[in-house]
């Protein structure tokens, strides 16, 4: 799978993410050979970088975000076709510029027409980067293709988000537009599909005969860090669970897709999402929270109020959890309780299913006083692998039981080293090849279902709090005991 020849226009490209994620990408996918040598990286931008100094920062970018080893010959390669076009995004001049450079590039590196637009920008400047696009005969070619990536939020409710995908619809073709989720390029959240998909000893159990429930949790050790600006008023619940738990969620509940094509994968979700829904008791059965000072790492850290650039008054949550339920038959009474939270007591996403007791035990009460419920915990960062939890026999003349952990670990079993989410999602849409790309038909019902939970905490006054390095407010911990639950420590 190696991309044909192309451009990617990026916008956004002086931002956190591009400097992060997106540039050490692509360079992890040149050194990997994955990219074809007339690779040709354009950055628009409003400040005013000559094309070397702006060759420099994405060198800089490059090499302090790199996975693979660094290599001037791939670097030199790269830096070829490497161009910047300076401008506001509503001005025209600039726009011209950057029709010209594509054309040139074309030409001079062989592009061949084929060019992908990266929006990671704020959501309000879609609008006018999109039109532009448009505008400038850009959307569409006779010669090559042109497809459009869009980094979340994708909208800020279902409203805003159909909007958007009409904005969106109205300039690319629906087969041309790649939303990432960047979760769904991890290779553990991948895995949930081979390991469900793949074996024959999951899938009986994978049922409200079996399961007692699941926990999906995405915990984050970080606070905000210099994020304000995105963060403050989005919250744990948008950035979070509308997205990355939502889709973890889909891929654990889903039924077996016809095969594993764009088409038979998201209609599989969709149904799930179609049939998932907040609790009917939204006091009871959701919970949110705000990190006060505490710790990490065995540091003092500060507050969400008294991180740079939040406003005194926020109420805006630094955790998000709640019960969903699905209404089908696979799974009736089985609750998904989903949480997510920043400055929690450590960095862990997991998948956890939980499943009900055996309906008997012939042993005495006291020897099973250790023995908990059996689960299946996918562990999709960061120590990837999967974990099988149930009883064993202590070692000794009791017949004593007791909870043990079966690992899997990645690093253990295979030597080939996993790309990061975002060379696999880029390779895809230089590829053109979109089934990790969530359809605009998902991210409307995953606002479906979170945007009473949103309203309800709206109409409220005051939030929970919880000390940094906890696992979140108490209320958190009563929604789930309401159902005679715990969450689990991973
Ligand atoms: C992003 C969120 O989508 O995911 C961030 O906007 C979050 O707030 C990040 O920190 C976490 O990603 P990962 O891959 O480190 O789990």
């Amino acid at each position: 799978r190696i991309a044909g020849p192309c451009s990617m226009i990026m916008f956004g490209v002086t931002g956190d993410l591009a400097r992060k994620k997106l540039i050490p990408a692509i360079y992890d996918l040149a050194n990997r050979g994955l990219l074809p040598p007339g690779f040709a990286l354009v950055g628009f931008a409003r400040q005013d970088f000559g094309n070397g100094t702006f060759a420099s920062m994405i060198k800089a970018a490059a090499k302090a975000g790199a996975r693979t080893e660094w290599s001037e010959t791939v670097w030199k390669q790269l830096a070829a076709g490497i161009r910047f076009v300076p401008g506001q995004f509503d001005d025209d001049a600039a726009w011209k510029q950057l029709a010209e450079t594509l054309a040139e590039l074309d030409r001079d590196q062989g592009t061949g027409g084929n060019h992908a637009f990266y929006l990671s920008i704020p959501p309000g400047l879609f609008p006018t980067v999109v039109s532009k696009i448009k505008q400038h005969g850009l959307a569409t070619s006779t010669e090559g293709w042109r497809r459009v990536v869009i980094e979340k939020p994708f909208g800020h409710d279902l409203a805003s988000a159909k909007e958007l995908n009409r904005l969106v619809g109205d300039v690319f073709e629906r087969s041309s537009v790649f939303r990432i989720d960047h979760y769904l390029g991890k290779e553990t959240v991948q895995n949930i599909l081979a390991l469900r998909f793949a074996n024959g000893m999951f899938e009986p159990v994978w049922n409200s005969h079996y399961v007692d429930h699941v926990q999906i949790t995405m915990a984050e050790d970080i606070g905000i860090g210099s994020r304000a600006g995105y963060y403050d008023g989005i919250g744990a619940a948008r950035d979070i669970i509308q997205n990355h738990l939502l889709q973890l969620m889909a891929l654990t509940a889903m039924e077996e897709p016809v095969s594993f094509d764009a088409h038979s994968l998201r209609l599989e979700k969709q149904k799930i999402l179609a049939n998932a829904s907040a609790p009917a008791d939204l006091s009871k059965h959701t919970a949110r929270g705000q990190y006060v000072a505490g710790w990490a790492g065995g540091v003092e850290v500060d507050g969400y109020l008294d991180e740079e650039g939040i406003p005194e008054d926020s109420r805006t949550e630094t955790f998000a959890a709640m019960r969903i339920d699905i209404g089908t038959r696979r799974w009736a009474g089985v609750p998904f309780y989903l949480r997510t939270g920043k400055r929690l007591g450590r960095r862990v996403t997991e998948v956890a299913v939980v499943f009900k007791r055996a309906p008997h035990l012939p042993f005495r009460k006291h020897d099973v006083t250790e023995l908990g419920q059996n689960a299946l915990v996918m562990r999709i960062q960061p120590d990837e692998g999967v974990t099988l939890r149930f009883g064993s026999k202590v070692p000794g003349t009791t017949m004593e039981i007791r909870d043990v952990n079966m690992d899997f670990a990645y690093g253990g079993a295979f030597v080939e080293s996993s790309p990061e989410a975002y060379e696999r999602l880029i390779l895809d849409v230089l590829l053109g090849d979109p089934p990790l790309f969530p359809q605009q038909e998902e991210v409307e019902l995953s606002w479906k279902i979170l945007d009473p939970v949103i309203n309800h905490w709206r109409r409220q006054r005051t939030i929970d709090t919880y000390p940094a390095g906890t696992w979140g407010p108490r209320s958190a911990d009563e929604m789930i005991a309401r159902d005679g639950r715990t969450w689990r420590r991973p």
